[in-house]
């Protein structure tokens, strides 16, 4: 049993495991429908619990159409109907409860330290479907939809982030480490990335490229991330961050800057970021990358449940 809570923690060689497997899988089912099961039914009479702090649609969906799609089943939880939201169980008791009646855990949170509590007491996988400091399985699913969509390694492509330094941006950046590849980021200097993650980087002999002009960080960049300016999480001044952001909006003119074929990725929900005509233009592939977070759940799920090809 293997949990998945952030990329830092798991090896290249099982992470580059989980996207074969989810190639092999989704070219493995092309003409099945969303709940046909895949051949063997991987994981027949498991049952995935869920649990959501937060709002969530793309992750939702495409954890429900993972486990089934592996032949098991799963059940939503809403956390302010559980004893321990309101204070009148331990989230041990609870931990107890969910490893006895479930087989993993996939859980949302508002708080990085009640993913390492939970991880102290289940003896089932526990997965972060996002948290205030990363997001893993999605970053995990867009190197996945990188390589499909420019058909070669992530180690020889040029990407960057315009955006805030979030929890998607720290994912990016452990990935830029564990897949070796060169990660350029754009913000304005107060919303640069934390000490911590940069000192990660160091330790790991590697480099990221922080510049606080959108223009020098697209130049030759072969795929743009980005990502809302106002996270879940967030509790600052809006407004002002905001502002801060005014520059930096992915428009076509900064567009220019990037490689003629560039990529346009966004993991969702869009704000105010990016312009309509980039969104939805011949170089965004937003559509598909969301799709594939059902593919790449799957061998998150067959990772963690010590099933994985
Ligand atoms: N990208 C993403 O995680 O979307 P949801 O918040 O809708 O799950
Ligand atoms: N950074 C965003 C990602 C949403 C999928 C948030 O945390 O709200």
């Amino acid at each position: 049993m293997k949990n998945f809570i952030n990329l830092k923690d798991i090896s290249a060689k099982d992470l580059r495991k989980i996207i074969t497997d989810a190639k092999k899988r989704k070219i493995a089912r092309k003409k099945l429908n969303n709940l046909e099961v895949d051949k063997g039914s991987p994981l027949k009479g498991k049952l995935l619990i869920q649990m959501f702090e937060k709002s969530s649609l793309r992750t939702r969906l495409s954890f429900y159409l993972a486990i089934k799609q592996l032949g098991g089943s799963t059940l939503t939880l809403r956390p302010n109907e559980l004893h321990l939201s309101k204070g009148a169980e331990s989230l041990e008791d609870t931990a107890k409860i969910l490893s006895n009646f479930g087989n993993a855990f996939m859980l949302r949170t508002n708080s990085d330290k009640k993913l390492e509590e939970f991880k102290k007491y289940l003896s089932i996988p526990i997965i972060n479907g996002l948290s205030p400091s990363s997001h893993p399985t999605q970053i995990l699913s867009d190197i996945f939809t990188v390589e499909e969509v420019k058909k070669k390694p992530i180690s020889k492509l040029n990407i960057c982030w315009i955006g805030d330094s979030n929890n998607v941006l720290n994912s990016l950046i452990a990935a830029s480490v564990k897949f070796s590849f060169k990660l350029s980021i754009g913000c304005p200097k107060r919303f640069e990335p934390g000490k911590e993650i940069k000192k990660w980087v160091n330790k790991n002999n590697k480099k990221i490229h922080i510049f606080n002009d959108p223009i020098k960080a697209v130049v030759g960049a072969d795929v743009i991330f980005s990502d809302k300016v106002i996270s879940l999480n967030d509790k600052g001044n809006k407004r002002k961050k905001i502002q801060a952001f005014k520059n930096f909006k992915i428009n076509k003119k900064l567009m220019r800057f990037a490689k003629k074929n560039f990529t346009f990725l966004h993991c969702l929900p869009r704000g105010d970021e990016v312009s309509e005509d980039v969104f939805l233009g011949k170089h965004s592939h937003v559509w598909q990358q969301a799709l594939n977070r059902v593919h790449v759940q799957k061998s998150i799920l067959l990772y963690c449940l010590g099933k994985l090809r």
